[in-house]
């Protein structure tokens, strides 16, 4: 399997903090935010890694992390010349996936545990997406499940009023339909391609299934979120626990 790391996007809302840099070269713990995904990947076994960036930080981010060699991977990259949203950033993975299933972590998200129980689930998954999701006390903020007795029915993108409490975290592995599928979704209201579109077509083809996620988990997108990703990684001095 292949990973894929976004980590475009404007950071606006950690402004001042990210006038000059990436959110994703702000520190979490000891280590870059960018270090997490990346070795939750490694972690997993997945060390053919593509990491999107926009045009701005570009240089900054391979000055940060080079060819891949101090932390055991391979690093391809590439620019995401507008913050198109999550889907657009994705869409410019076709070439470096060539087909095969991926990993996607949001750079942004920080999860306590190691994501490779998950990331084995999805390869005994014969097709399909796997999505991961964690029951958190502010789902507004996020794309929201809807679930029945056994599977996800459908995914609100920051709804007013939540189905449910259980957020789909930043953390998502695709077939290689997923391109196609990009393809033939639109943007929504606020002008983005949005991932959860790509989550809700899996779920109309009857192929999307999902995990619950074990330990604290958050994104770093806000300062409240930024503080509680420190306090996850400065308690484990950025180690990633295995499962028990
Ligand atoms: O953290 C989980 C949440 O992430 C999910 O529950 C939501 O469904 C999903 O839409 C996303 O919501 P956010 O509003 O937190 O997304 P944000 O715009 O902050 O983008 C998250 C990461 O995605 C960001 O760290 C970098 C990357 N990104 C984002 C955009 C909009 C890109 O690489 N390119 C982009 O154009």
């Amino acid at each position: 399997m292949k990973g894929i790391i976004l980590a475009g996007g404007r950071g606006t809302r950690l402004h001042p903090l990210t006038k000059a840099t990436n959110k994703h070269l702000l520190p979490v713990g000891r280590e870059p935010m960018l270090y997490h995904p990346i070795r939750q990947m490694v972690g997993a076994d997945i060390t053919d890694i593509l990491v999107i960036t926009s045009t701005e930080h570009m240089g900054d981010v391979v000055n940060c992390l080079g060819s891949g060699k101090e932390l055991a991977c391979s690093f391809t990259y590439k620019v995401q010349e507008e913050a198109g949203g999550i889907a657009h950033a994705l869409a410019l993975g076709e070439g470096f996936a060539r087909g095969e299933p991926i990993c996607v972590i949001l750079g942004d998200n920080v999860f306590e545990y190691a994501i490779t129980p998950y990331a084995q689930a999805f390869v005994r998954q014969a097709k399909g997406a796997r999505v991961l999701l964690k029951e958190v006390g502010d789902p507004e903020r996020y794309g929201v499940a809807a679930l029945d007795e056994k599977h996800v029915i459908d995914i609100e993108e920051k709804p007013a009023s939540p189905r449910s409490s259980f957020a789909v975290v930043g953390l998502y592995f695709y077939d290689g339909q997923v391109f196609d599928i990009i393809r033939g979704i639109k943007p929504s209201p606020r002008g983005e391609l949005e991932i959860t579109s790509v989550n809700n077509a899996y779920i109309e083809r009857a192929e999307l299934q999902y995990d619950i996620c074990v330990g604290r988990w958050t994104d770093a997108g806000t300062f409240d979120s930024l503080l509680e990703a420190n306090s996850i990684l400065t308690e484990s001095e950025n180690r990633i626990l295995p499962h028990g």
